[in-house]
């Protein structure tokens, strides 16, 4: 019956998530979570979700992929999905949001998001990207900034830099003042996607928020022919030249744990590694320093973590998941999790009372950005081209960072044959 199946794919969850929510005795469920997040902050955060899960008797099954960024995480879904056991939920972001519910993986969310005014209450750059032609697809739990540069209080003193990097020529004054001091100066895990994360901040602190959307959003071929990215790779391939020769395929979190052990300087990475530092007990301000990326301090970089929900058989199963979805846009939910994560709640409501100066700062800048225009979609995070075109951009940012002989001019041709392609993003 196909409107009995209609109405159960929309309203159930809704449901079901209400009478669970309001205690009247529907019986608890378990959710299978496709998710990445492994390291000690990580894990963190997504207990808090797990215990919340667990307080209305919901169990929970652990579908951990490790690899930073999630990349692992997709091929691994995509392997169950075809396989007609999709889990109950999965971390997905961005485009990819679209190209799964293009292929009618997902479930509706847009009862609970019309009852709970999701609208109302989520920015709306983020509204547009958890929905599929117009409906809610997914849901969002923060907003991660992606333009830091983190580094070592105690390193910074012993090292006399006593001034944030406000530019690239600074941060170069800076990296060599730590080097001097016999340490690491720059603590970069050689990954393409974490490669691409200090690229893009490269890309912003040299050329700004309108020359960054032309060329990593928009993919001009202007832009990334021109001038102002011959520099861009210039001063990315000097950084090169700051990392240890053990950074070749180190985990992000590896590479965060040398700059709070004070064997590393710096680290350029989203606000994911202040998890790491809270983990280890440290302070921002005391222990840690969160800096802009040098010249971004008037963008920010965002990068949002959604869940998608796929769409599944048993009643129970889709019980439980209504649930997962209510609580993941919940005010207490968001402030507990984004606390430990390192991101901001992407829910307007959520009071910053309990959260530190870098996150407060964030927070600031995000609305800040949004009405300046200088808010712009992390390409590394996934937020702004199509799954297959940022892969190809990944690795040839990639090759050129691990490949001396690979000319800046090279990298600038091969990066226009790229954006000619027949992947090119819609947007
Ligand atoms: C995700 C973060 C995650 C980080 C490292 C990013 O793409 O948005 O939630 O902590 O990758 O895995």
């Amino acid at each position: 019956m196909p409107h009995r199946t209609g109405f159960r794919r929309v309203f159930a969850p809704l449901l079901a998530s209400l009478l669970v929510a309001f205690g009247t005795g529907v019986q608890a469920g378990e959710v299978e979570v496709l998710h990445y997040w492994t390291s000690g902050g990580e894990a963190k955060s997504l207990a808090e979700l797990k215990g919340m899960m667990a307080q209305r008797g919901h169990g929970w099954k652990d579908f951990a992929v490790v690899g930073g960024g999630g990349q692992n995480a997709m091929d691994v879904l995509k392997a169950r999905v075809l396989a007609g056991n999709p889990p109950a939920a999965a971390n997905i972001k961005g485009p990819a949001i679209q190209e799964w519910a293009a292929l009618n993986a997902l479930t509706s969310l847009d009862a609970m998001a019309s009852f709970d005014r999701w609208d109302e209450v989520l920015p709306k750059v983020v509204a547009d990207q958890m929905k599929h032609k117009g409906r809610y697809v997914a849901v969002p739990v923060n907003v991660h900034r992606v333009n830091w540069l983190w580094a070592n209080a105690e390193v910074l003193r012993q090292a006399g830099v006593n001034e944030a990097p406000r530019n690239f020529d600074e941060f170069f004054k800076a990296a060599d003042k730590v080097r001097a001091a016999g340490l690491i100066a720059l603590a970069h895990g050689g990954q393409d996607w974490q490669d691409f994360t200090t690229f893009e901040s490269v890309v912003l602190g040299v050329g700004g928020a309108k020359f960054y959307d032309a060329a990593l959003v928009k993919l001009d071929a202007q832009a990334l022919g021109g001038d102002t990215m011959r520099r861009s790779l210039e001063t990315f391939r000097r950084l090169r030249g700051y990392v240890d020769a053990a950074s070749p395929g180190r985990d992000w979190n590896a590479s965060t744990d040398l700059v709070i052990k004070g064997k590393a300087g710096f680290q350029f990475m989203g606000d994911w590694a202040k998890g790491e530092f809270l983990a280890a007990g440290q302070q921002p301000g005391k222990d840690f320093r969160c800096f802009p990326a040098p010249g971004t301090a008037e963008a920010f970089t965002y990068n949002v973590d959604s869940f998608a929900m796929f769409q599944l058989k048993a009643w129970e199963a889709q019980k439980a998941q209504g649930y997962l979805a209510y609580l993941l846009m919940g005010q207490d939910f968001q402030e507990r999790f984004n606390l430990r994560k390192g991101s901001i709640p992407v829910r307007q409501n959520v009071s910053m009372d309990k959260f530190d100066e870098c996150a407060k700062v964030s927070a600031q800048d995000f609305g800040k950005t949004a009405k300046a225009g200088t808010l712009v979609p992390s390409v590394a995070h996934g937020m702004a081209l199509a799954p297959g075109q940022q892969a190809l951009m990944r690795r040839l940012v990639s090759d050129f960072w691990n490949n001396p002989q690979m000319s800046v001019n090279d990298a600038q041709k091969q990066l226009l044959a790229l954006a000619a392609g027949p992947q090119k993003s819609p947007q």
